[in-house]
């Protein structure tokens, strides 16, 4: 029988626990939300999908992280950044660009396409200056504004309870990504972080996961990622590690048609919490925590 809910305190599985009353203050949480989630909640060949994909990875060994989107929620943070420094360099004549042009126009892009599509009449070397100046910006911001994506904390602390390899995996500049993890608190969780620029092609290239893999030791076969972007959840696929999709921004069509294996909302979906009881590694020690 698997150890769960002696391992996740018992807040995280709180979701879990609306659809079963039975268990005590600090029992064994039943699993009934993966029956409810098969049977009803879920579309019958998304529940298919999952199960033949992410059931296979048992033992689990690994998890791969994207950071931006995936461990914290950071889009409306360069949002602001890019708002206030394109209307002072006098971007659409000084009218503050809105969230619907982020969204269509800047999320998700690369720093050097951005540039360029932002500022097509402009040397490509001053464009990527602003490109800089923005990051200083959201490196400022970021401390203030920065916040995990809810239940963060307790996966990871499951996922050290039952010696999960890990590393995460970023299309962001290692500055950003290193000031993430510190204001996360998960600078020493993770072993690797490997950057998408400094491989031979960023996301959505398979390049990045694929070196992740190698340099933690692990099978994409005992694998997942967690994504949040199309692109992301294209590079996760390309490595033929399968995916599940957060739904912090991007729609639910977007991210299937991207092929996430399995989507949630954040890190207590019980959806989660149920495929993660079925795949997770037998670990002697977790019982005496
Ligand atoms: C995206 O950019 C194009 C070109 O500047 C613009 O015409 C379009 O309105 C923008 N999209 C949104 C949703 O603002
Ligand atoms: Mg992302």
């Amino acid at each position: 029988m698997p150890a769960f809910a002696l391992s996740l305190p018992l807040h995280v599985a709180a979701a879990t626990a609306v659809a079963s009353q039975s268990q005590g203050r600090r029992g064994r949480i039943k699993t009934t939300s993966a029956c409810c989630w098969r049977r009803a909640a879920v579309p019958v060949n998304m529940a298919a999908v999952t199960s033949s994909t992410l059931s296979k990875l048992a033992p689990l060994e690994a998890i791969l992280f994207d950071i931006d989107g995936t461990l914290c929620d950071s889009d409306p943070i360069h949002f602001c950044a890019f708002r206030e420094l394109l209307q002072k360099v006098g971007f659409n004549n000084g009218v503050p660009i809105t969230e619907d042009f982020y969204s269509a126009n800047i999320s998700g892009g690369h720093n050097d396409d951005l540039a360029r599509a932002l500022f097509p009449d402009l040397d490509h070397d001053k464009a990527m200056k602003f490109m800089d100046d923005k990051e200083a910006l959201y490196r400022k911001l970021a401390p203030e504004q920065l916040k995990a994506v809810e239940g963060l904390h307790d996966l990871c602390r499951w996922i050290e309870d039952h010696k999960l390899k890990r590393a995460a995996v970023t299309n962001a500049p290692r500055s950003n990504a290193e000031l993430m993890l510190s204001l996360l608190g998960l600078t020493e969780f993770f072993p690797v972080l490997v950057i998408g620029s400094e491989c031979d092609r960023a996301k959505p290239f398979p390049d990045s996961y694929l070196k992740a893999l190698e340099l933690i030791g692990a099978s994409p076969d005992h694998t997942f990622i967690f994504e949040d972007s199309a692109s992301g959840i294209r590079a996760g696929v390309a490595a033929n590690v399968p995916v599940v999709g957060l739904t912090t921004r991007n729609p639910e069509k977007v991210l299937q048609d991207a092929g996430a294996s399995l989507l949630i909302k954040d890190f207590q979906d019980p959806k989660l919490l149920s495929i993660l009881e079925e795949i997770e590694p037998t670990v002697a020690t977790v019982e005496q925590v």
